[in-house]
């Protein structure tokens, strides 16, 4: 049975694979909790979205915070994708994982800092999104300092509502981010006014796991609207960067990516048709999220009063996503036979109640020793791994077909102590 095409399925007789691995000898192999990421996977996503959007000049600018482990931006570099950073660090990553992909780089963000902002005018990015207006006279400064030209738009922020849960929301005035539309307008005519600025486009982002297409489409209309205005004035605006925030069938067993992206598409393209701009699009999660799992071992069996609980090797330190946003994932055994279905918990060894997996789920009885895997964890997984209660995170794996590479090894308590001093 396929679960998540083409990354996960069960064989006939009820082996999780990944690829054509069996799950169970990744767990011998690298051990437990280990995240399993499918390149199969990542490719069909950004071949979906190159697809879906053949009609115009675009770029994906695949969003690094949902997954940034090195040998995952090398896949999608070689896919010929660009990146959307929102750090020194990340931009550091990509110029590792592949050198050449700095001119597809977008760097966004409220924080950027002048050490930053050089880091990335001397690799020649694509764009800066600005965020305020006190960034756009520290890139002035920085960039006229270097000599070197920053090409930017102003990230606006469309006032759109999403449909989405409150901390991954953006596009409200009462958010942090971006800058009213109104206002934006002045930003534009200062950046004018400086030799070292390029005033190239338009930004808006909204906010992540959106799945109502509509909403992407107020939000592009209005920057569409600002586009016109701008070149009214005598801007040259050739970008549009769209942002990211697809959101993807967490609580499905399958989904229908072509058929979402294809409407994601429409909607997109409707805003911004005529406008003869290159698109800049910022996925993340659409492109990782389920191209992972987080594979995790049952340690023990618990009942209290009426109440049951699976305790198991991973937990909140190793996929936060549960815990933060109360979010949904599904977990299925990794041995797909058939047996009876139980209501528990699913929870971690952390000494939180928050330390849960899930909550009152129905699951097919899993023993003490077996294996279960939890769906969708490849964005916003692994980078939100913390060292709470002295965790180290977990061993990460990419499977190629046939073959399987550990790309970032399980951290050891060395590696936790190596920065403290008594
Ligand atoms: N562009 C910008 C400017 C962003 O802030 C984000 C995500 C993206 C692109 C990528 O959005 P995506 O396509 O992945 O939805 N930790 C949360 C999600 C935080 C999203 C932050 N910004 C979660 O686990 O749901």
């Amino acid at each position: 049975m396929s679960l998540r095409p083409p990354a996960f399925s069960y064989t006939a007789r009820g082996a999780l694979h990944c690829e054509s691995v069996p799950i169970e000898s990744l767990a011998r192999r690298y051990g437990t909790p280990l995240y399993v990421y499918s390149a199969a996977m990542v490719r069909a996503r950004l071949k979906a979205f190159a697809t879906a959007f053949h009609s115009s000049p675009h770029t994906i600018c695949y969003s690094v915070k949902a997954n940034s482990t090195l040998a995952i931006l090398r896949l999608i570099a070689k896919e010929r994708a660009g990146f959307d950073v929102v750090s020194g660090g990340e931009l550091e990553r990509v110029l590792r994982s592949s050198p050449k992909a700095a001119s597809k780089v977008v760097f966004s963000g409220v924080g950027k800092t002048a050490q930053e902002m050089e880091l990335a005018l001397r690799s020649g990015i694509l764009l800066f999104n600005v965020e305020s207006a006190s960034e756009l006279n520290l890139l002035a400064a920085t960039a006229t300092r270097l000599k070197k030209r920053a090409r930017i738009a102003v990230r606006v922020n469309p006032d759109v509502p999403a449909k989405t849960h409150p901390y991954i929301s953006t596009g409200l005035h009462q958010h942090k981010f971006g800058v009213p539309i109104p206002e934006s307008k002045n930003l534009y005519a200062e950046a004018a006014t400086s030799p070292y600025l390029e005033v190239a486009g338009v930004s808006v982002h909204i906010g992540s796991q959106i799945t109502d297409v509509a909403t992407f489409q107020s939000a592009l209309d209005r920057a569409a609207d600002l586009v016109g205005s701008l070149r009214q004035q005598g801007h040259n605006i050739r970008y549009v960067d769209a942002g990211g925030g697809l959101g993807i069938n967490y609580e499905g067993m399958q989904d229908n990516f072509e058929k979402q992206i294809a409407s994601y598409a429409r909607a997109v393209l409707k805003a911004l048709r005529g406008l003869n701009v290159h698109l800049l699009l910022e996925p993340g999660r659409s492109i990782v999220g389920p191209a992972g799992v987080l594979l995790t071992r049952v340690l023990y069996r618990k009942t209290n009063h009426s109440k049951r609980f699976l305790i198991v090797d991973a937990a909140m330190n190793d996929l936060l996503r549960p815990s933060l946003y109360g979010a949904y994932h599904e977990i299925i055994p990794v041995s797909g036979r058939s047996r009876e279905t139980e209501t528990t918990d699913i929870v971690g060894p952390i000494c939180e109640t928050g330390d849960f997996f899930a909550r009152d789920r129905k699951l097919p009885v899993a023993n003490e020793g077996e294996l279960l895997a939890i769906l969708d964890a490849g964005a916003y997984g692994a980078v939100l791994a913390s060292n709470y209660n002295t965790r180290g995170r977990p061993a990460e794996v990419l499977v190629d077909g046939a073959r399987s590479k550990l790309i970032r090894r399980r951290e050891s308590l060395q590696d936790q102590l190596s920065r403290e001093k008594l």
